[in-house]
């Protein structure tokens, strides 16, 4: 079995979204974001996007049922059969579970969970910085990473934003739900040997040839 199933994990403003971006032209995987997901049903005023959009303004976790059938539907489709990249899922150890068993069932597994690291002023740094593109959420920073033109996306032209979750109080709430919930599933992975860490605090075109050396020998492994 040659394919790549790969978990993106990290502290919001890690930089999961912005290495996605890259990991995902250099190995040709889909990719499925679930806050980006979320955001997109917002705006489409559908009843996920209704459902999702208190919990998210607040900062805190979406519940484990809603958010575990958004992302079964993805792994079950079609151009998911020969692997994924998967950013913001899972977020709890119920989520992981979930997915380990739904995988299984289906005689799949987890090719690695990447774990990309930053303390939490590095993070308040970064998010309040932070500007995506109204048209397809790509990522950038006003100081570390700015676009050409100023308040314009490079990719595809549209304007670009500021995150409604990305207000200093609503960040300090997401940092706290992301050490309380989610750090858990660094041991849960680390014992099961699936944990990558990568230090997230390097210029992103370094950590970008530390995670893609990291997956080129996995690939390389599940093929032989
Ligand atoms: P989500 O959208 O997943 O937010 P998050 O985990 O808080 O992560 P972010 O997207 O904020 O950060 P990132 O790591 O992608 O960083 P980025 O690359 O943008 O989730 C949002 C909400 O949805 C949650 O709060 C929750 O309500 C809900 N939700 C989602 N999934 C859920 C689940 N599984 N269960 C329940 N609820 C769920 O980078 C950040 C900034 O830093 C950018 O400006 C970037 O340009 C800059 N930057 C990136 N890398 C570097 C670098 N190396 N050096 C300098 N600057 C950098
Ligand atoms: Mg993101």
């Amino acid at each position: 079995m040659s394919e790549l199933n790969l978990v993106l994990m990290g502290p919001p403003g890690a930089g999961k979204g912005t290495q996605a971006e890259r990991l995902v032209d250099d190995f040709d995987l889909p990719y499925y974001a679930t806050g980006d997901i979320l955001r997109a049903a917002v705006k489409d005023g559908s009843e996920l996007g209704r459902e999702a959009r208190g919990y998210m303004d607040r900062g805190e976790l979406v519940p484990d049922d809603l958010i575990c059938r958004v992302i079964m539907e993805r792994i079950d489709s079609e151009e998911a059969a020969d692997g994924f990249l998967l950013d913001g899922f899972p977020r709890t150890v119920a989520q992981a579970l979930v997915l380990e068993e739904a995988l299984d069932g289906r005689g799949r597994s987890l090719t690695a969970a990447l774990l990309i690291y930053a303390p939490d002023d590095e993070v308040i740094r970064r998010l309040s910085g932070r500007r995506i593109c109204v048209k397809n959420g790509h990522v950038y920073h006003v100081e570390f990473d700015p676009p050409k033109n100023e308040g314009v996306c490079d990719q595809d032209g549209s304007r670009l934003i500021q995150r409604d979750d990305d207000k200093p109080e609503t960040i300090k709430k997401r940092l706290g739900v992301y050490h309380e919930q989610t750090e858990p599933l660094i041991e849960y992975y680390d014992d099961k040997g699936l944990l990558r860490r990568f230090d997230g605090t390097r210029a992103p075109d370094e950590v970008h040839g530390h995670i893609r050396a990291t997956l080129a020998t996995l690939k390389l492994e599940a093929e032989l």
